[in-house]
C-alpha cells in the first residue's frame, strides 16, 4: 500500500506556478487572483486567509474583498461587474456558502466565465461535461493530477464518485470519465452501496462524513481518494474513510490531512495563472 503525498504534488504545482509568475512578471503581467468573502464564517475565513498566503508566496496579486454578513445580493453583484471590467484581474473566487439571503447561483452566473477560476460557472460546467477546454473545479482538477503523477491509470476502470456536489462530484466523474473510466456516481439515495463500490478500482468519497467508506465497501488493490475533511470532537481532522482499516487493502490511499486538501489551492494558483495567459498572452 502506497500512501498519496498531496502535500508533496501540490507543492510541485506551486512551484511550477510561481517560476511561471515570474516569467510573467518579467514581460509586465502580474496574474491576480480576486477573492470575496461574505460574512463571518470561521472556516471560510481560514480557507481565504490560505489563499492569499498562497498566491502571494507564488509571486502572483491578491486582493481580497471582506464584505458584511448584511451585503445585499445587489451589492454584491455590483462587486462582480467592478471585478469583471477590471483588466487587473484575471480571476474571481467567491468564497461558499454565501449567507442564505443571497442567491449563490446567481453569483456564480454573473462571473465572467473566463475569470472564473472555481470553475463554477454554467458555460465551464458546459465545456467541462462537452469535453472542451475551460476552467475545472479546483478539487477535482486536483484528485487527476494526483492520479496523474502517481501514474494510475483511468482508462476502462470502474470508477465509483460518492457525493453529487456541484463542487467534488459531478465535477469528479466528468472528468474521470472523460479519461475513459466507467462511471459511476452514488449519493445518499444509492441502494446497497457495498457492492457498487466493491465492483470499483477506483473510489472517491466526498461525502462529509467520518468513517462512511468502510474495509468491507473496498475492493483488494483499489485506489481510494478520500476529499473529506472532518474535525471530530476531540479536535482531530480526519477524512470520510475508515483509514485504519480501509488502508491496508488499497493500492494506493490519499491521508487527511496531506492528501487532497493541499492540491485544492495549488489548482487554484494553476487556473489563476491559466486565465492570466489566456486573457493576456492570446489575441
Ligand atoms: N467552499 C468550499 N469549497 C470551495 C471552493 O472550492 N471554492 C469556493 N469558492 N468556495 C468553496
Amino acid at each position: 500500500m502506497q500512501i498519496i503525498d498531496g502535500k508533496e504534488i501540490s507543492n510541485r504545482v506551486k512551484e511550477r506556478v510561481k517560476a511561471e509568475a515570474i516569467a510573467l512578471k518579467d514581460m509586465g503581467i502580474t496574474p491576480t487572483l480576486a477573492v470575496i468573502l461574505v460574512g463571518e464564517d470561521k472556516a471560510s475565513q481560514t480557507y481565504v486567509a490560505s489563499k492569499e498566503k498562497s498566491t502571494i508566496a507564488c509571486e502572483m496579486g491578491s486582493v481580497a474583498h471582506k464584505l458584511p454578513e448584511s451585503t445585499t445580493q445587489d451589492e454584491l453583484l455590483a462587486l462582480i461587474e467592478l471585478l469583471n471590467a477590471d483588466d487587473s484581474i484575471d480571476g474571481i473566487l467567491v468564497q461558499l456558502p454565501l449567507p442564505k439571503h443571497i442567491d449563490s447561483n446567481k453569483i456564480l452566473e454573473a462571473i465572467d466565465p473566463s475569470k472564473d477560476v472555481d470553475g463554477f460557472h454554467p458555460i465551464n460546467v458546459g465545456k467541462l461535461n462537452s469535453g472542451l477546454d475551460g476552467f475545472v473545479p479546483c478539487t477535482p482538477l486536483g484528485i487527476m493530477e494526483l492520479l496523474k503523477e502517481y501514474n494510475i491509470e483511468v482508462s476502462g476502470k470502474n470508477a465509483v464518485v460518492i457525493g453529487r456536489s456541484n463542487i467534488v462530484g459531478k465535477p469528479m466523474a466528468a472528468l474521470l470519465l472523460n479519461a475513459g473510466a466507467t462511471v459511476t456516481i452514488a449519493h445518499s439515495k444509492t441502494k446497497d452501496l457495498a457492492k457498487v463500490c466493491q465492483n470499483a478500482q477506483i473510489i472517491v468519497v466526498a461525502v462529509g462524513k467520518p468513517n462512511f467508506l468502510t474495509a468491507d465497501m473496498v475492493n483488494d488493490g483499489a485506489v481510494v481518494i478520500d476529499v473529506g475533511i472532518n474535525r471530530l470532537d476531540n479536535g482531530k481532522l480526519v477524512g470520510d474513510c475508515d483509514y485504519d482499516n480501509v488502508a491496508p487493502k488499497c493500492s494506493m490511499i490519499t491521508p487527511v490531512p496531506g492528501g487532497v486538501g493541499p492540491m485544492t489551492i495549488a489548482m487554484l494558483l494553476s487556473n489563476t495563472l491559466k486565465s492570466a495567459k489566456n486573457r493576456k498572452l492570446k489575441g
